[in-house]
C-alpha cells in the first residue's frame, strides 16, 4: 500500500481545508509529486520541484481555463454549464491564463506600469488610506478586520489606479466582492460570480472608450493602449480589468488577515513588531507572506511529457502546485513551522516565480507594510472575539470567512 493511501484524496475536506499545512506537509514528506486521483492532478509540494515548473514554462502551459480536459472540481451542475462557459470565456482570456509568446507582449503592455519604483510611489496614497480607515475603526474597540479593513483597503487602490470615479467606489466594491467567488466551491458560485463579471465587463467599457486616443496614466488607459498598438482585442482589455480587481484584491484581504492572525497566535512576535513598527514591518510582511500565504496553490497543464520527481506527468495532465507547502520545505527554511519576523534571507513563493511572477507584488507588500506598521503603532493587543476561524472552501485562496478581534488600547 503506497504512504500516501493513509491520507484522504478530497482536497475540499474539512479538515484540508482548516490546516492544508499538516495535509500538504505529509505529501512533502512522502511523495513531493503526487498523482490526485479523484480530481485527476497532479500536486507538487516540494520546494525545488516547483521551482523547477515555474523556471520550465515551456513544458507547463498556464492556459488551465481554456485547455484543461479534465472535468472541473467542485463538479459543474449541468443547469450551471451556459453560466460556467461564460465565467470560462471571461477568464482564458486574462494575461495570467496566456502563454509565450502572446503573454510577452501583453505583459510587456502593462509591465511599465508596475515596475518595483512605479509601484513604491503609490506608498503615500496607501499610508493615507490605511490611517484614514484605521480612524474610524479605532474609537470602535472591536471590528471584523476582514470587512472593516483588509477587503476595503486594496479595492480603493485599485479604484484609484483605475482611475474610477470617486462616487463609482461602493459599485466596485460589489463587483470585487461577487469576483470572490472564483476558485471556491459552493454549489451556488456561479450566478454572482457572472453578475460580477458582466457587471466589470459593463463599467469598464465606457472608460475604455473614453480613453483609447488619450494619453492617460491609469491602468486602464495603459491597457487601452496596448489595444491602440494591436497586442489586445477590445475583450482582452475589459477581461484584464476585471483581472486587477481579482488579483490584487482577495490576495491582499489574506495577506492582512492571516498576517494578523498569525501575530494574535504569536504574541512575542507582536512584540518584536511593537518594538519597532517601522524597522520591522518589511521583514514581518514576508514572514506573514510565507507562513500563511494568501494564494496556497495555483495550476498548470502539462504541455509535453516530462520526468520529475520520479514520476512522469503526461502531456494535457493538469498541476496544482501548492506553495503553502514549498514554503515550509525544511530543506530550504529552518524551524519552517515557526513564525519568525526576522527570518532573514525569507525566499518564499508566495508570489509565484518565473514569467508569470506576481505584476502587484511590490504594491502588496507595501499594503502589507502600512497596514502591519499602522496596528502595530496603534494597538498594544488583539484578541480572537469570535469561534473558531473558518476558511471559505477553495484550493486557491487562503481566506478566512471573517476575523472579529477586539483590542484594549
Ligand atoms: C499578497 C498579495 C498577492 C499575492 C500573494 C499574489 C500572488 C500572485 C501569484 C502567485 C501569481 C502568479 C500566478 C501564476 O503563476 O499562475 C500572481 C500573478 C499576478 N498578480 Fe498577484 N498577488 C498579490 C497581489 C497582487 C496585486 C495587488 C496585484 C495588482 C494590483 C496583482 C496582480 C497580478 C497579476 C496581473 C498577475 C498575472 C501576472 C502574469 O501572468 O504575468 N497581484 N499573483
Amino acid at each position: 500500500m503506497p504512504a500516501t493511501a493513509t491520507l484522504t484524496d478530497d482536497l475540499f475536506a474539512p479538515e484540508v481545508i482548516a490546516d492544508p499545512y499538516t495535509y500538504f506537509g505529509r505529501l512533502r514528506e512522502i511523495e513531493p509529486v503526487h498523482w490526485n486521483e479523484r480530481f485527476s492532478l497532479w500536486l507538487v509540494t516540494g520546494y525545488d520541484e516547483l521551482v523547477w515548473i515555474l523556471r520550465h514554462n515551456e513544458l507547463f502551459s498556464s492556459a488551465v481555463i481554456r485547455d484543461a480536459a479534465a472535468p472541473p472540481y467542485p463538479p459543474v451542475d449541468p443547469a450551471d454549464v451556459p453560466l460556467f462557459d461564460e465565467i470560462r470565456d471571461f477568464r482564458a482570456d486574462q494575461l495570467v491564463e496566456k502563454d509565450r509568446p502572446e503573454h510577452f507582449d501583453q505583459r510587456s503592455v502593462v509591465h511599465g506600469y508596475f515596475t518595483p519604483k512605479a509601484m513604491e510611489k503609490w506608498r503615500p496614497f496607501v499610508r493615507a488610506a490605511v490611517e484614514e480607515l484605521l480612524d474610524d475603526i479605532q474609537p470602535k474597540r472591536a471590528m471584523d478586520v476582514l470587512t472593516e479593513l483588509a477587503a476595503p483597503l486594496p479595492v480603493r487602490i485599485i479604484a484609484e489606479m483605475m482611475g474610477v470615479p470617486y462616487e463609482d467606489r461602493d459599485r466596485l466594491r460589489a463587483m470585487a466582492d461577487g469576483i470572490l467567488y472564483i476558485n471556491r466551491g459552493e454549489p451556488y458560485r456561479f450566478r454572482p460570480l457572472v453578475e460580477a463579471i458582466r457587471g466589470i465587463v459593463d463599467y469598464a467599457a465606457p472608460l475604455v472608450e473614453e480613453r483609447i486616443d488619450g494619453d492617460g496614466s491609469d491602468f486602464i488607459s495603459v491597457l487601452a493602449g496596448g489595444e491602440t498598438r494591436g497586442v489586445f482585442t477590445r475583450h482582452q482589455v475589459l477581461v484584464n480589468t476585471g483581472l486587477l480587481l481579482f488579483a490584487g484584491h482577495e490576495t491582499t484581504m489574506n495577506l492582512i488577515c492571516n498576517g494578523l492572525l498569525s501575530f494574535i497566535r504569536h504574541p512575542e512576535q507582536w512584540e518584536r513588531l511593537r518594538a519597532d513598527p517601522e524597522g520591522m514591518a518589511r521583514l514581518a510582511t514576508e514572514e506573514c507572506l510565507r507562513y500563511d500565504p494568501p494564494v496556497k496553490s495555483t495550476q498548470r497543464i502539462v504541455a509535453e511529457d516530462v520526468d520529475l520527481g520520479g514520476r512522469t506527468m503526461w502531456k494535457g495532465q493538469r498541476i496544482r502546485w501548492i506553495m503553502a507547502a514549498a514554503n515550509r520545505d525544511p530543506t530550504v527554511f529552518s524551524r519552517a513551522n515557526e513564525f519568525d519576523i526576522g527570518r532573514q534571507p525569507n525566499p518564499h513563493l508566495s508570489f509565484g516565480s518565473g514569467i508569470h511572477y506576481c505584476l502587484g507584488a511590490t504594491l502588496a507588500r507595501v499594503e502589507g507594510q502600512e497596514v502591519f506598521r499602522a496596528l502595530a503603532e496603534r494597538f498594544e493587543r488583539f484578541e480572537l472575539a469570535g469561534g473558531p476561524i473558518e476558511y471559505q472552501p477553495s484550493l486557491q485562496f487562503r481566506s478566512v470567512k471573517s476575523l472579529p478581534v477586539r483590542w484594549t488600547a
